[in-house]
């Protein structure tokens, strides 16, 4: 099958990126509004882009019942600053929680009975429950598109790290059977990393 995107209605383009680009993980993003109101929600348009400087990007997109800008791209605009936390199986079931689509001022570290602890380096707090925090300031927003379907490229660098305790191991690699983080596919679909294969590094 040979497909040409454009003669696909968005909806159908969608499906297709959320089921081919798979597992994706999730940045459950904790920001805060101009009068310091909390708001955290999940976004699995997510990925690490560099390292020095440590950067990661979110693509947060366009939202109708938003006016278009949802809740966390209005407070990163606004305030520079964002923290993506890591969801842990765990913590799966509140990170479903705070992705309803609730007005701007309900907190949904309350909603889905979180805590807020303080971050280092930038305003908003981090979740409390998760196992790893970057605290980040905005290094640019690129917008794609217009209207539904399209969405604005976050970049952000990371600031501040905080990482529990127990997680790396003595070669300074995170053990992944103590993270424990969920990865989103189509739909209402997650999964587990429960199936690990080994490959070394081809070096020629
Ligand atoms: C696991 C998961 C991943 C999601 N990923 C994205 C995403 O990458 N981009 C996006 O715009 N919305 C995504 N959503 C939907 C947002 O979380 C949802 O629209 C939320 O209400 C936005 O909240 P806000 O307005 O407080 O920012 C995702 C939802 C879930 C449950």
């Amino acid at each position: 099958m040979e497909i040409n995107p454009q003669t696909l209605d968005q909806r159908e383009v969608y499906k297709l990126l959320i089921g081919c680009v798979v597992p994706r993980p999730i940045a459950w993003v904790s920001t805060s509004d101009e009068a310091g109101n909390y708001n955290l929600a999940p976004y699995s348009f997510f990925n690490a882009a560099g390292s020095n400087p440590p950067t990661l990007t979110i693509a947060i997109n366009y939202s109708a019942a938003k006016s278009g800008r949802k809740d966390t791209l209005h407070n990163i605009l606004t305030l520079g600053e964002f923290v993506i936390n890591i969801v842990s199986e765990e913590t799966a079931a509140a990170m479903n929680e705070t992705s309803a689509d609730v007005p701007a001022d309900v907190d949904e570290f309350a909603l889905a009975g979180l805590t807020p602890a303080p971050s280092r380096a930038v305003r908003p707090p981090r979740v409390a429950e998760s196992p790893v925090s970057f605290e980040c300031t905005l290094h640019t927003s690129v917008p794609v598109g217009e209207g539904p379907g399209s969405s604005t490229i976050v970049i952000g660098i990371v600031r501040h790290i905080y990482l529990r305790d127990d997680l790396l191991n003595e070669r300074g690699y995170v053990q992944i059977d103590r993270l424990r983080p969920i990865g989103r596919l189509a739909g209402s679909a997650y999964c587990r990393i429960s199936d690990i294969f080994d490959m070394p590094n081809r070096r020629s």
